[in-house]
């Protein structure tokens, strides 16, 4: 990241000025306020002002927040660029339809996290048809017709919850698949990935006992884990593709009395969520997932400046578990 003294001061000055996004479904951001660094003055010392909208398909959940933040923080270093965020409240249609009118308010560059890739994939290709620049974050559209995406990779990440599995367990136990959208990229990913590395068909003991799609939402992994616990006497690790899932599953199996019968693994590794519940002894671990908020300010400045980016950008990950929480988990080599 580049740093200088202007960059420290706006840091500075908009860590004291700027609250965190509501969910109000549209909200405008300057990177800095009435300061001497403000976009119309980055103007009239020359300096061009870039609008930048950023569809997030809902801030219902805490990383998602946590995205917004980091974008937020990482441009307000620069007093340049603008944001405008829109907030599609977990509807694909909603947002197809905020990527519409950010197009139609010239916005000088789309940032967008897709709730699902098909319904996303037409009005993302028609921006960057219109040669505005496009950075994809964290789940995919289908095709190439966007200039980077950035985020980490789910089916490496499943992977190694996958092998994870297959360690807490050994070679016999039965498990719980929480799985989040399957219309959405990590949810496939994180699917296809656990199946590679638990390797069902190497190891006939282990069993996946019940799978279902709770859409990334805690409620319904609860109610999902509850269908689990009525089905199955007896389960041994739950992996929920996040760790709001995780949650929800640890919840249910708390009220039938069966929490200290299973493990718990979950994605996403929040301070404040899941690397709090492994603290806490709710989950036995969690992966980390990175927003990739500041990297999509790195490259939008780039793109600016008329620098060539590369085409994919691959976030790494972390494990956390009750071992290794307390010294900041492990990297996943
Ligand atoms: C938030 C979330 C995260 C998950 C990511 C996948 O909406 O469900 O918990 O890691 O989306 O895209």
């Amino acid at each position: 990241m580049r740093v200088n003294v202007l960059g420290l001061f706006t840091v500075a000055f908009v860590a004291l000025g700027c609250r965190a996004k509501s969910s109000a479904p549209e909200a405008v951001a300057r990177s800095s306020g009435a300061s001497a660094t403000s976009p119309s003055d980055a103007a009239a010392n020359g300096a061009r002002t870039y609008v930048i909208g950023m569809s997030q398909c809902n801030l219902g959940e805490p990383w998602r927040v946590q995205m917004n933040a980091d974008i937020q923080n990482a441009a307000a270093k620069h007093p340049t660029l603008k944001l405008v965020f829109k907030d599609a409240q977990n509807d694909s249609l909603r947002q197809r339809a905020q990527v519409e009118e950010l197009l139609a308010e010239h916005v000088d560059l789309l940032l967008i996290s897709p709730k699902e890739a098909a319904p996303l994939t037409k009005p993302v290709a028609e921006v960057f048809r219109q040669k505005i620049p496009v950075i994809v974050l964290d789940r995919a559209v289908d095709g190439e017709e966007f200039t980077t995406f950035i985020g980490a990779d789910n089916r490496r990440i499943g992977r190694e919850a996958g092998k994870l599995a297959h360690k807490l367990l050994g070679d016999k136990g039965n498990i719980v698949e929480l799985e989040g959208l399957m219309t959405s990229t990590p949810g496939q990913d994180r699917h296809s990935g656990f199946r590679d590395g638990v390797e069902l068909a190497a190891h006939p003991g282990l069993k996946v006992v019940f799978e279902a799609d709770m859409a990334w939402l805690e409620p319904n992994a609860r109610r999902e884990m509850e269908s689990a616990l009525a089905a199955n006497k007896k389960i041994d690790l739950v992996y929920a593709h996040n760790d709001p899932g995780a949650h929800g599953a640890y919840l249910a199996a708390k009220t039938a009395g069966r929490e200290h019968e299973m493990k718990f693994v979950g994605i996403d590794a929040l301070p404040q969520e899941g690397v709090r519940y492994v603290k806490d002894g709710v989950l036995d671990a969690t992966f980390a997932y990175p927003t990739g908020g500041a990297e999509a300010i790195d490259v939008a400045l780039e793109l600016f400046a008329g620098k060539p980016v590369p085409r994919r950008i691959t976030l790494g990950t972390r494990l956390f578990t009750r071992e290794n929480v307390e010294r900041g988990g492990e990297a996943v080599n």
